[in-house]
């Protein structure tokens, strides 16, 4: 039997990212588990950030974002992105990452993040509590380690998610895409 809760967004786990933004001038890294893949051709990401946020402005001055994947080793860093607040100070010395310039963004990324993601605004949609920023994925930045085929090939198990307030591991594969296709019916 299922109950009926009051409407909740239970969508979990989510991907736990890094989103670096600004410029020379100013920048900042904020922790996002509200990330979302919305468009393939191009490349379209959607980050949900909270009015409150001092990320907020700067992404909108901008223009520009950057989604730096997180593995384990990283999570220290990633938690403090997530309880400090640009306004009060450097978080990228507070959290251990060493800013990286951007290739086609003038936003940092982290050197550390096996990953980054360079993206620019295309739209931003006001919600009643988040901005959401629509960004065209302009370049992906991969450590060359994980890089098979000219693709991006995490190792299995590498990122980390959140779920109600806590930190997940990934697992390994427990299936490929499609391995039901041809399946009797
Ligand atoms: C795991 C985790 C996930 C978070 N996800 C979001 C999110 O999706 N959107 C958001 O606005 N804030 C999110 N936050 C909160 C911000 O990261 C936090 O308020 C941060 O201090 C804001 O930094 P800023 O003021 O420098 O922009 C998350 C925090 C944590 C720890």
């Amino acid at each position: 039997m299922k109950i009926q809760l009051k409407p909740a967004t239970s969508l979990a786990p989510l991907p736990a990212v890094v989103v670096t933004c600004g410029d020379e001038t100013e920048n900042n890294a904020i922790t996002l588990a509200w990330v979302g893949t919305v468009n393939s051709v191009p490349p379209i990401l959607t980050a949900a950030v909270r009015y409150s946020r001092h990320s907020l402005g700067i992404i909108e001055r901008t223009g520009e974002f950057t989604v730096n994947l997180i593995p384990k080793e990283l999570l220290h860093g990633l938690d403090v992105c997530g309880v400090t607040s640009g306004r009060d100070c450097d978080k990228f010395a507070a959290a251990g990452f060493t800013r990286a310039k951007g290739v086609n963004v003038k936003c940092p990324h982290i050197a550390e993040s096996p990953a980054s993601l360079e993206c620019k605004v295309i739209r931003r949609v006001d919600l009643p509590t988040h901005a959401v920023f629509f960004g065209e994925v302009v370049s992906v930045l991969a450590d060359e380690r994980y890089v098979k085929d000219g693709r991006l090939r995490l190792p299995e198990g590498m990122l980390v998610t959140y779920v109600n307030g806590q930190y997940l591991e990934t697992g390994a594969a427990i299936g490929t895409y499609g391995y039901t296709a041809g399946e009797s019916k």
